[in-house]
């Protein structure tokens, strides 16, 4: 969680939290109640973030998960997802998103649900895939009537019939990468992880290694996601690249 100022003045004073699932409650009441004014919550908090917050926003309540926390005049909190926002905008500024993509989203856990509707309503057709199926499918019949969406069990994928893969999983947390057939992947398929390390992730190693067009990991979406929440919580939405240059510079040395 990041600590801000009463004013929306810098510099901005940050603390960095970590806490078992069954403290965040706790935690949260005790940052806010000490000054705390806006929290960055990321996972596997954020739907439990989501079921801790007085008020939504749309695509807060939408996503079923929250990675913001704004406290509001009242004392009141007020959950938002960014993540969304955050994983479209740096599809776009890598070029790897077109209005009718067609995306296999892996994951069916709160990284995934922040993700569904942004792609949805850009108008990419989603088909939704992930290990313990029926998640997926709760999914997909929650979103249904939002746009072209459809769930497969991990086993029916075979055909090549994505332009992008989106790996939502925590994979690559355990070092690992989600058990997809390498026949997913010809020359015309972009992989994109939203988890990022040094150097590549497991996942988009996987996928450079059967050919992929091009690949990504989520460092982009992590500062794009951080920027919305600022404009959330001072009003001001800052540029991405000057901190995504130097994260990157600094994730590579
Ligand atoms: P988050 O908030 O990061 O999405 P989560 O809700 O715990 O965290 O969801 C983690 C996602 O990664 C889930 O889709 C999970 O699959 P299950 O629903 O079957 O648990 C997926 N995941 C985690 N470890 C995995 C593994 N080893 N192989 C495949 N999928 C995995």
């Amino acid at each position: 969680m990041r600590y801000l100022p009463p004013k929306p003045a810098l510099p901005i004073h940050m603390a960095g939290y970590w806490r078992r699932w069954r403290a965040l409650k706790q935690t949260l009441r005790q940052f806010f109640d000490t000054g705390g004014l806006g929290a960055n919550i990321t996972l596997p908090f954020k739907e439990r973030a989501f079921s801790l917050c007085d008020q939504l926003t749309e695509r807060g309540a939408l996503a079923g998960a929250v990675n913001t926390i704004k406290k509001q005049p009242d004392g009141s909190l007020l959950g938002d997802n960014t993540d969304g926002i955050g994983l479209v905008s740096d599809l776009q500024r890598l070029d790897l998103l077109r209005q009718d993509s067609r995306v296999l989203l892996v994951g069916a856990g709160g990284a995934a649900r922040g993700a569904i509707l942004p792609l949805l309503a850009y108008g990419c057709k989603v088909v939704l895939t992930n290990r313990t199926f029926p998640r997926a499918q709760e999914l997909v019949g929650f979103y249904h009537p939002m746009g072209d969406i459809s769930a497969l069990p991990l086993e029916r994928l075979h055909t090549p019939d994505y332009d992008l893969i989106i790996n939502a999983t925590s994979t690559g947390v355990q070092g690992n990468f989600p058990p997809l057939p390498a026949s997913l992947i010809t020359s015309s398929v972009c992989c994109y992880d939203m988890y990022y390390q040094q150097g590549d992730t497991p996942f988009i190693a996987w996928g450079r290694r059967h050919g992929a067009l091009r690949c990504a990991d989520g460092l982009g979406m992590l500062v794009g996601q951080a920027a919305s929440s600022f404009l959330l919580w001072h009003g001001v939405l800052p540029s991405v690249l000057p901190v995504l240059e130097t994260l990157r510079a600094e994730l590579t040395t």
